[in-house]
């Protein structure tokens, strides 16, 4: 008896699937509970799992990477109905019709139920030997028993808010499903948020970026053949070939790793943001390349009804006064959607009597949807004619119109560029009640400050000391960790020898040019991809006045350099590095830098280039001083350090050399220069730098792009005007800024292109380029800010002149 028992047993055993991982699963083989499937390679794994940070009652089957600590899902399956617990889960392939489902408990009832399948029509099989298995692109297929190659159903054509290489956005023509990537609802929960892109239902190849699956905040361009076109960086890059591929059957966009051993993946987040992430090895973290729509407050309705986007804040949301999160909750988990109510709701009776006021909201972007009051001819009119009807919310008054809002407002956003833009001041309706709470907050917020000054004082003291402590710790965690990266080839960023390096540029003979920090000479290296060798033209930079700095931080921060990734940024490739001898290699530019083409005398850029070079220079700049984890001040920006690729697009050099060269960097910078040229105000006066500077260096970039001539070479009035008369030599950007003023932008374009320029993007760029170069540096806007505004997004008030400049102008 007992030895049949023990025969049973060890049969049973047989059967029953491996614990921990198997690979693949069918009708007798179903997962369970804590199991899960891993592809062959190792790299993904399939199970049920619990939302990290939730409170652990609710199970959703996913996908994820097997050797990442911090589980990062890439697919769920049963987004809106989770388990609730495991005992009795099931991934199995249906008996009966072939289909993958998922079986368990669900809310207090532990029957097990199907709370999810593939949904094929049945019966696909009867008594099936269908079959479900992970590939090794994190794609879980379900297979015909019988022949492995008919996949019958696949997770790449239902992902959820992420899309990784091989996996594709778009349409089915032949069903008409769609894939489309849906942001989770909040940091907990899987289900489809408010945030989600896809492939244009009308049929063209540009994917649209869409709020509740309706509005569009955001478009790519169409596909061009290479790249879409507004999202280049997205589609053009080192890490991936995306590709848009239309059949008769479905039209996809798809990314092709060039390398496999790469691990990235592209979320469609919370922020409504996509986002694309990068898995690096040596830091064990996720580095983020780019992200669309850039900025956080282009994403629509971000913040819900009557919620402020931000961007310039610390959180992306917040409520306007007298207004609160309707779920704190779900502000928590970073799902904004819920937007803000009243603290104290109107009281509007409906014969028209209310005590309800206005609170002003200066500087936000105003909310669409509004409706134009053509009878109201003044502010107190237009009030008026609000506080009549009950769902009047908000007001403007501005250039002599009256504009009302009904119901919630949505897609309100700060802003802090064109802070004396009319039109910008929203009166928002709240009641007495609410007025009143405002004021008296106001009045003990003046009490509570004496008390803060005094509690500050005393925690300064405090954190001092913490301080102190804390600083020793990092050097020592910095310390241990640049000792493991030293020895490492970091993320595609190749080491050489200084034989590979000469054999290169052939003993270093032909030289491409001088800048700051050395000389730059040409070369040709092989590289292998895959099996195959290539030649790459390649710019070596052998460094000089470079002091005697450690080899491991120069490799620490080359290795941080080397993650930096934009269309708009020159790619470094690899360096060298031994004792006082060291060398950066960067992709090859064709076309040289901007200073070459710009100032020359027998070509001349067109407006058209011109302009996109404008904007190509922004956008890396802003990518550095916003898009990476570590904000990077160039410090440098100038026509020379601007290198132009085939197609004229441009791309930032020389950015980092601050971090890597360390003290000797200003040295090296004031050496060569001994000019004013680019330096903004507070460098030249030595106080310490932020990422202003490059907003007015790029300012003086934009003076010579508009001019065609070098800014320090001095204008005399009578060139441009053609007037005769006194010559007067004048500062051009000073020139040009009172041009501006006047409203005559017209004459600060170079004479060259015979007025061949787009007027509107002439004056934008005029403006910019005066703000850019003002004083005081919070009067400068930010990067983002400029690209924002070069694209056309912001309107731009008129600059004022700025005095220092004009003090100097009086020097010389
Ligand atoms: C399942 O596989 C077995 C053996 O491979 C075969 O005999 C059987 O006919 C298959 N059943 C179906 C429904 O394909
Ligand atoms: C297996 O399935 C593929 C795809 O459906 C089909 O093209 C092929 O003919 C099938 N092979 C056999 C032996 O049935
Ligand atoms: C799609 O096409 C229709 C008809 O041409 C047009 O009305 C609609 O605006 C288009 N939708 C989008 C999102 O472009
Ligand atoms: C989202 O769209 C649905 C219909 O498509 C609508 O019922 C719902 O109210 C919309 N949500 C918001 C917040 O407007
Ligand atoms: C990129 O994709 C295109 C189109 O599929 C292909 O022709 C090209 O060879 C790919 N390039 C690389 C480097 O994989
Ligand atoms: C990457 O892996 C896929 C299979 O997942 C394969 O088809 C492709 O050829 C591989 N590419 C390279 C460059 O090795
Ligand atoms: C409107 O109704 C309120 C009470 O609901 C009353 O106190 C007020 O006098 C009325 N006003 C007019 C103009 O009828």
């Amino acid at each position: 008896m007992s030895q049949i028992t023990a025969t049973f047993m060890a049969l049973a055993l047989c059967f029953a699937p491996a614990v921990g991982a198997a690979a693949t699963l069918s009708a007798r083989r179903p997962l369970r509970g804590k199991d899960t499937l891993v592809s062959a390679q190792g790299k993904f794994e399939l199970g049920l799992f619990t939302p990290a940070g939730s409170s652990g009652d609710r199970f959703y089957l996913g996908i994820w990477y097997k050797n990442i600590p911090d589980q990062t899902i890439i697919w769920v399956g049963n987004r809106v109905s989770p388990l609730s617990s495991l005992a009795f889960a099931e991934l199995r392939v249906s008996a009966e019709d072939g289909n993958l489902e998922l079986v368990g408990p669900t809310g207090a009832s532990a029957a097990p139920v199907v709370v999810w399948s593939s949904n094929l029509p049945s019966p696909l099989s009867p008594g099936s030997n269908n079959t479900a298995e992970i590939r090794n692109n994190g794609n879980l297929v379900l297979v015909d028993g019988g022949n492995s190659s008919n996949v019958l159903w696949q997770s790449f054509d239902h992902p959820t808010d992420t899309q990784v290489p091989e996996a594709w956005v778009g349409e089915n023509k032949l069903t008409g499903e769609y894939q489309v990537l849906t942001s989770w609802r909040n940091a907990q929960d899987p289900a489809p948020g408010m945030f989600s892109d896809t492939v244009d239902p009308n049929g063209t190849s540009e994917i649209f970026f869409m709020w509740n699956r309706s509005r569009v905040y955001m478009r790519t361009g169409v596909w061009n053949g290479r790249v879409f076109a507004r999202m280049p960086e997205a589609t053009k890059n080192t890490i991936y070939n995306t590709t848009y591929v239309e059949t008769p059957a479905y039209r996809r966009v798809i990314n092709e790793l060039y390398d496999n051993a790469t691990i990235t993946r592209i979320v469609h987040d919370l922020t409504g943001q996509s986002k694309m992430y990068i898995w690096m090895p040596t830091s064990q973290n996720w580095q983020i390349l780019w992200t669309g729509p850039m900025l956080q407050c282009a994403v629509y309705a971000l913040c819900g009804a009557f919620g402020v986007c931000d961007q310039g804040g610390k959180l992306p949301c917040h409520c306007p006064p007298g207004f609160a999160p309707v779920s704190e909750a779900d502000w928590m988990l970073s799902d904004w959607s819920s937007g803000c109510r009243r603290r104290s709701p109107l009281t509007c009776a409906h014969n028209g009597s209310t005590t309800d006021g206005f609170l002003t909201l200066p500087d936000v972007k105003l909310p669409d949807d509004s409706l134009a009051v053509g009878a109201a001819q003044s502010k107190v009119e237009c009030e008026s004619a609000c506080r009549k009807s009950c769902s009047c919310q908000a007001y403007t008054f501005s250039n002599g119109e009256c504009t009302v809002w009904h119901g919630e407002l949505r897609n309100l956003q700060q802003l802090y560029m064109d802070s004396d833009n009319p039109g910008s001041d929203l009166h928002l309706r709240l009641s007495e009640r609410g007025l009143q709470d405002l004021r008296s907050v106001d009045k003990k917020k003046m009490g509570r400050k004496l008390w803060l000054v005094l509690g500050i004082i005393l925690a300064g003291v405090a954190a001092v000391g913490a301080l102190v402590i804390l600083a020793w710790r990092i050097v020592l965690a910095r310390r241990r960790r640049l000792v493991s990266m030293a020895n490492e080839n970091v993320f595609s960023l190749a080491v050489y020898s200084y034989g590979d390096l000469r054999a290169a540029t052939k003993n270093f003979s032909e030289r491409l040019g001088r800048g700051s920090f050395g000389s730059v000479y040409r070369g040709v290296l092989k590289q292998h991809k895959g099996d195959n060798s290539i030649r790459v033209q390649v710019a070596v930079k052998k460094l000089e006045s470079f002091g005697r700095q450690g080899d491991k931080q120069f490799r620490m921060e080359v290795s941080t350099l080397g993650c930096i990734q934009h269309v708009n940024l020159v790619r470094l490739l690899g360096f060298y590095s031994s004792g006082d001898e060291k060398m950066l290699v960067y992709e090859y530019m064709p076309r040289g830098s901007l200073d070459g083409l710009l100032f020359r005398d027998d070509t001349c850029l067109s407006w058209c280039d011109r302009y996109c070079i404008m904007l190509g220079v922004a956008r890396g700049l802003a990518y550095l001083h916003h898009g990476c984890r570590e904000c990077i001040i160039h410090c440098d920006v100038k026509p020379e350090n601007i290198l132009l690729d085939e197609d004229m697009s441009p791309k930032i050099a020389d950015f980092g050399m601050a971090k890597l060269m360390g003290r000797d960097f200003s040295r090296a910078l004031t050496t060569m220069r001994g000019t004013v040229g680019y330096l903004a105000p507070e460098w030249i006066s030595g106080q310490p730098i932020s990422i202003k500077a490059d907003v007015y260096s790029f300012g003086m970039v934009l003076f010579e792009l508009i001019s065609g001539r070098r800014n320090s070479n001095g204008y005399s009035e009578v060139e441009v005007a053609g007037t005769g008369g006194s010559e007067s030599l004048t500062f051009f950007p000073v020139w040009a800024a009172g041009k501006v003023l006047e409203g005559e932008v017209g004459a600060v374009a170079d004479p060259r292109l015979r007025g061949e320029v787009m007027s509107e993007e002439l004056e934008r760029a005029c403006r910019v380029a005066c703000w850019c170069i003002q004083d005081e540096e919070e009067q400068r806007p930010t990067m983002a800010q400029v690209v924002q505004a070069l694209e056309g997004a912001v309107h731009i008030q008129v600059p004022p002149v700025p005095r220092t400049l004009q003090h100097l102008v009086t020097l010389t």
